[in-house]
């Protein structure tokens, strides 16, 4: 079981979240008003996306707003047992159903689901073809969801993506500005986000993602913090009482420039221009 505030504590994302709320967890969570108006609740869906946007921590808020355990399957684990990956995966899979519930979670599933293409066929064919027949049988059992997490969509089997399988196929994309407001509202600490230019740091980051935004954040508050002590007269001065003093000043909109300056973007143009083509190609919500 996770924390009960992971959905809260998702930063922004609004159309995304409001997404996942109408579509998964309001039919999950209302099963019997949903069944009154004939709504078959989702079983399963794909989280798809450039890396670091957010699609792991949505797996887990779903999760935590449904309060239902949370499952995560690791297939590089599973590929260690004896029995092989596709024995494991049907026996991990069989032992999730004597759960009540569960949110499933099997991240980068683009490893065990890529196109089953290549003479002679790779030896992961056998794990995917175990992988579409575990769908349906998982679909059958009520009160579970099932969460598949990608960040290379085009690579996976088009029979793993087809109707029936997955109910949707969900983009998970950069930040707009409005997230990006709140999730640096969330990264700067509150003694001192009065005195940050937060409207600049907003259009600064544009094409970052929350990881990058993050990584920013935590990287202007150590470079200020120790800013503060060595070098603006906190410890070289000497003295407790004016090592506190100098911290207490915190990072300005000035050290967060720096750091966003400093911080590569994980998302290419070129990665971000792949995605666009992957909502037309293969999106459905
Ligand atoms: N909406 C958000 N608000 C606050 N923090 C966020 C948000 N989305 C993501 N983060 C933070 O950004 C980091 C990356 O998020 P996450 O791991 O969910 O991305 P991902 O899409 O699963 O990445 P990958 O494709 O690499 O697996 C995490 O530290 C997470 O806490
Ligand atoms: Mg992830």
């Amino acid at each position: 079981m996770l924390a009960r505030d992971l959905w809260e504590n998702v930063a922004g994302m609004r159309k995304e979240k409001e997404l996942l709320e109408r579509r998964l967890v309001l039919p999950l969570a209302e099963a019997d008003l949903a069944d009154e108006f004939g709504v078959v609740p989702p079983r399963a869906v794909v989280l798809f996306g450039p890396p670091g946007t957010g699609k792991t921590t949505f797996a887990k808020a779903i999760a935590s707003r449904l309060e239902w355990p949370f499952v995560e399957v690791f297939p590089s684990r599973l590929a260690g047992d004896p029995q092989g990956l596709a024995g494991a995966l049907r026996e991990t899979f069989l032992e999730i159903a004597e759960l009540e519930h569960a949110v499933v979670f099997i991240d980068e599933v683009e490893e065990i689901a890529s196109q089953r293409a290549g003479d002679p066929p790779s030896p992961l064919q056998g794990v995917t073809n175990e992988l579409l027949k575990i769908i349906p049988a998982f679909r059958e059992q009520p009160g579970r969801l099932l969460v598949c997490a990608t960040n290379f969509i085009r690579a996976l089997d088009s029979a793993f993506l087809r109707h029936g399988r997955f109910d949707y196929v969900i983009p998970i994309g950069l930040p707009d500005r409005q997230a990006r407001e709140a999730m640096w509202q969330r990264f700067i600490p509150a003694a001192v986000v009065d005195g940050v230019d937060v409207e600049l740091l907003v259009e600064k980051t544009e094409g970052f993602s929350p990881a990058d935004i993050e990584y920013a954040a935590r990287s202007a508050s150590q470079r200020a913090l120790e800013k503060a002590v060595y070098d603006d007269g906190g410890l070289a001065s000497g003295g407790e009482v004016s090592v506190r003093e100098a911290v207490r000043k915190g990072p300005s909109t000035q050290d967060y420039l720096d750091a966003i300056g400093d911080t590569r973007t994980t998302v290419s143009a070129e990665v971000q221009a792949d995605f666009l083509e992957d909502i037309e190609a293969l999106g459905r919500v």
